[in-house]
């Protein structure tokens, strides 16, 4: 453990795997005490056995993102449990069920807004209430490459990464003199099991062309970006959507 982060208190939403999974590790290789939050509750207490068996600090909470009282629960527990909430990660997410929005059904929109859109929105009311009582903070939101383009196939789930960016920016100006800075992230192809299931067996052949780098990305390589986006050394860093992507914005 590096323990740049000692002391400090990390919530990760969607904590029990991908992106979240590698990102909980990540805060607690750096030393911070780590909360996963998921609606799967034997993969996040099998990371937080992980996390406490090599030395770290580790609380498990179950949550459902798009109930708004379920995430005030989950930010009590974290504060009663650890004595505060420093940084937030909410990245709890779930990929398009359509293939074009001509298919995309109210189902599918209500569910993917309810939990990519409602649920940052959520976690961002509940950790400001408290990072803002004590005048400082660090959040950081998972919106994606749909987020900053348009992608085939990817309306409705684009519509809502779109608008955890505007999110985003909306709450980093108004809190940034209060003490609490927010910025997004915004993957591009990250291997977890979000992709395997969206893509199946064409995640390869997607892989290969999706960026100038011609593969995807392993989610500790978002997760790194997450931490030092919590992180002091991004203290002059206030409302960003900084692309993780191999650069597939670039071009
Ligand atoms: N994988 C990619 O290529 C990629 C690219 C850009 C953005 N993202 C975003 O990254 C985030 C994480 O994706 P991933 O690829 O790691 O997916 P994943 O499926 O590996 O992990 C998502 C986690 O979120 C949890 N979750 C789902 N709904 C939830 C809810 N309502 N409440 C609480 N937890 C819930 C799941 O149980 C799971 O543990 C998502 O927001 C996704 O949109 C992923």
């Amino acid at each position: 453990m590096s323990g740049r982060l000692k002391g400090k208190v990390a919530l990760v939403t969607g904590g029990a795997s991908g992106i979240g999974r590698a990102t909980a590790l990540q805060f607690a290789e750096e030393g911070a005490a780590v909360v996963v939050a998921d609606l799967n509750a034997s993969a996040g207490e099998a990371l937080v056995s992980e996390i406490v068996h090599g030395g770290g600090r580790a609380l498990f909470i179950s949550v459902d993102v798009s109930d708004e009282a379920s995430v005030q629960a989950m930010v009590n527990t974290t504060v009663e449990s650890f004595g505060g909430l420093d940084y937030a990660f909410n990245n709890a997410g779930i990929p398009d069920g359509a293939s074009s929005l001509l298919t995309s059904t109210q189902s599918n929109w209500d569910r993917v807004m309810a939990v990519n859109l409602e649920g940052v929105w959520h976690c961002m009311r509940a950790e400001l209430d408290h990072m803002l009582s004590v005048s400082k903070g660090a959040i950081v939101n998972n919106s994606s490459r749909s987020g900053l383009v348009g992608i085939p196939s990817d309306g409705v789930y684009g519509a809502a990464k779109h608008a955890v960016i505007g999110l985003t920016k909306a709450a980093a100006v108004e809190f940034a003199s209060r003490g609490v800075r927010v910025n997004a992230v915004c993957p591009g192809l990250v291997e977890t099991a979000l992709t395997h299931t969206r893509f199946g067996e064409n995640l390869q052949n997607r892989a290969a062309i999706a960026n100038p780098l011609g593969r995807m990305a392993q989610p500790q390589e978002i997760a790194q970006a997450v931490v030092w986006l919590c992180s002091d050394a991004a203290s002059f860093v206030v409302g960003v959507a900084l692309p993780v992507d191999g650069g597939s914005t670039a071009r």
